[in-house]
């Protein structure tokens, strides 16, 4: 215990508890390991489920590392498309292959002196895994067309939620590669099972969402923090900070009440003693949001905006070429095109909209209108990026 308490004041005097909310052992305990962490300069593997926070700590050991000030460079491997992998990690010359028509340099360079983090590190193509083992080992490489080897001194974090070593005994993940990365392992635990933080969470979500959005920050009723208790949170903190954005973002009491008449709040409640009906159980302007869009919804609402925007990134990425974007997406063809449908992602007319003389934007909700304005107004020809309706 005198542990904990002592690894508990560590952490905030590090700033680490503004950074990784939760004051269960668990959490402490990694905390504590994140300090010693930042001291090593050793390669680290991050794991836990999704949303549980693998992002946040591995910034928060290259913060306690003597590279805080130097880059933080993240490699999202998810969405490298594997034949790019190569050049993306480690850069090119000029000429190393066709339309190399300048010098690129690669994440290893940019991430120099700092910390290269690469997240989803099972998705790495088994022929760039042997290349990264090699920078592991000597910390040089050469990029793609150099004749020569490039020094390169980074700290190297690494994260997944696939399952490496069953990974390596399918033959899809290097047995080599994985002893050297997994020398030292952080596992964060789901929120399930350190339910006590949900509290805290709480809080720090609701501070930093009514902050952003101009508004009071109006609490959470003891009902709603007793629901969110009961709840298994299969998305972890993710999926509670979704809940605690829309709570604080959407308020509509209409509907609210509506929703307790038609359905309720999701299953979570309906195994709480107390009260029956959910309207008795339920008071403050929080619950009424809460009730308008239940857990569930919410996770299927946060779950349908990811996919949304992964499969408008790639279909981007692949200039509208679906079938190449399924492969990249790892679905079939038809799966993709269901999703396309359902979503309603839609190409853009880009001669209209230049014609126009509307400026780039990244995928939004403003080229809904722009789409459904180019729909009336022409006979459009030119296609190649998109619109999506509205999450
Ligand atoms: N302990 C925590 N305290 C405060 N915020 C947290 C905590 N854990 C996670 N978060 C927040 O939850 C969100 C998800 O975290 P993060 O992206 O690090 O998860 P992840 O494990 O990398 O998820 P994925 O596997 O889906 O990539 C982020 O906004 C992060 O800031
Ligand atoms: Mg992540």
């Amino acid at each position: 215990m005198e542990k904990l308490i002592q690894a508990s004041q560590d952490s905030n005097d590090n700033g680490l508890d503004a950074i990784i909310v939760g004051q269960t052992p668990a959490m402490v305990e990694l905390k504590r390991h994140i300090l010693a962490l930042g001291k090593t300069d050793l390669t680290v593997l991050i794991t836990g489920e999704s949303g549980t926070g693998k992002e946040l700590v591995a910034r928060a050991i290259h913060k306690c590392s003597p590279r805080a000030d130097r880059p933080f460079v993240k490699v999202n491997s998810a969405a490298v498309p594997p034949n790019l992998f190569e050049s993306e990690l480690f850069g090119f010359e000029k000429g190393a292959f066709t339309g190399a028509c300048k010098k690129k340099r690669g994440k290893f360079q940019l991430a120099h002196s700092g910390t290269i983090f690469l997240d989803e590190i099972g998705e790495i193509p088994l022929p760039v895994q042997g290349k990264l083992l090699q920078v592991l080992e000597d910390n040089e490489f050469s990029p793609l067309g150099s004749t020569t080897n490039a020094r390169i001194d980074a700290l190297v974090l690494v994260a997944t939620n696939d399952n490496l070593s069953q990974m390596v005994s399918q033959g899809q993940f290097r047995l080599d590669l994985y002893y050297r990365v997994n020398v030292v392992s952080v596992r964060i635990p789901p929120l399930r099972g350190r339910k006590q933080d949900i509290d805290l969470l709480c809080d720090h979500f609701l501070r930093k969402y009514a902050a952003r959005n101009g508004k009071a920050n109006t609490g959470l009723t003891d009902r709603i923090r007793e629901q969110f208790y009961q709840y298994s949170w299969p998305g972890n903190v993710r999926e509670l900070e979704n809940v605690i954005q829309a709570i604080t973002a959407l308020e509509n009491e209409e509907s609210f009440c509506e929703r307790i008449n038609h359905h309720g709040l999701s299953g979570v409640c309906r195994n709480r003693k107390g009260p029956t009906s959910t309207a008795d159980a339920l008071n403050g302007s929080t619950s009424q949001l809460l009730t308008r869009y239940t857990l569930k919804e919410l996770s299927r609402k946060a779950a349908r905006k990811a996919e949304t925007d992964t499969i408008v990134n790639v279909l981007t990425y692949t200039h509208w070429n679906r079938r190449k974007a399924a492969a990249l997406l790892k679905t079939s063809y038809r799966t993709l095109l269901g999703k396309i449908k359902e979503y309603e992602i839609q190409q853009r007319p880009v001669a209209l909209e230049d014609a126009l003389g509307k400026t780039r934007q990244p995928a939004s909700h403003s080229y809904v209108g722009h789409f459904e304005r180019a729909q009336k107004g022409t006979k459009t020809a030119r296609f190649g990026r998109y619109v999506r309706a509205g999450f």
